[in-house]
């Protein structure tokens, strides 16, 4: 957080300055005029709200720097150990943008329920990219799902994404579940495929589930599958 303590300063500088105005009695001429030029008035009652809107922003900013720096923390030609937890979180935050409510749907809600993960060795930056594809196909998926829906519609059945971790067999397990529609069979079968979409021109953005599958199985010897849908009821 930017320093509370010299908000807190700027704060009674703002009082000070008030109460300094309300007890003076014989104001010059000069004064008065050039308080009414600068709205001193309008001016001294704002600037609180003006230093805590900008208080929010540059925490914001800052949060976002922090987390841009840990999404594309360097890439290594080795592998570093790695908080997975945190390159969710930064991708998710990332995405902010694109999960908050907008004039068609209210915000999807993120359901994280993160287990007791030790630091892995990975390629950080092709992970972060892995997370970012798969959660940014979630939020197109749910976003199509929503076609022909009015706002109430979707607030009765809200757009979520659940992602979960956990240890099994010494490795690490990671679903990303959305309630949308989910895939057919035909769909399914072919999602690893190069340039494989089901999406308009340019609506797909990032690396795409190839790649990614690449990513997992090639580089780090994991598995990516696609779930059955029962994964969002457990
Ligand atoms: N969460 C999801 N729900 C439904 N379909 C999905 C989901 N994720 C991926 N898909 C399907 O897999 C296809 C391939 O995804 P991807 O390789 O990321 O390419 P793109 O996002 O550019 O379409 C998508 O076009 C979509 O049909
Ligand atoms: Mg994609």
């Amino acid at each position: 957080m930017i320093s509370s303590y010299s908000l807190f300063w700027r704060r009674c500088l703002v009082f000070h300055q008030i109460r300094y105005q309300e007890s003076l009695t014989n104001k010059s001429n000069e004064i008065i005029d050039y308080a009414e030029e600068i709205d001193l008035d309008y001016s001294l009652e704002d600037l609180p709200k003006i230093i805590d809107s900008m208080t929010i922003a540059w925490d914001r900013l800052k949060n976002i720097s922090t987390s841009l720096g840990t999404f594309s923390r360097a890439d290594k030609d080795y592998q570093v150990p790695f908080n997975i937890h945190e390159g969710i979180d930064s991708t998710l935050l990332i995405l902010k943008h694109r999960l908050k409510a907008n004039q068609h749907r209210p915000g999807i809600e993120v359901i994280t329920n993160y287990g007791d993960l030790p630091k892995n060795y990975c390629f950080t930056g092709q992970l972060n990219q892995v997370f970012m594809n798969i959660i940014a196909n979630a939020i197109d998926a749910l976003d199509e799902s929503n076609t022909g829906l009015s706002f109430a519609e979707i607030e009765v059945n809200p757009n979520r994404i659940k992602i979960t971790t956990s240890m099994e067999n010494q490795g690490v397990k990671i679903s990303l579940a959305d309630n949308g529609q989910g895939m057919n069979q035909e769909v399914k079968a072919k999602i690893f495929d190069h340039l494989f979409t089901t999406k308009d021109v340019g609506k797909g953005t990032d690396l795409g589930l190839a790649i990614a599958h690449q990513i997992i199985e090639h580089k780090h010897g994991g598995n990516l599958g696609s779930a059955e849908r029962k994964v969002w009821d457990q």
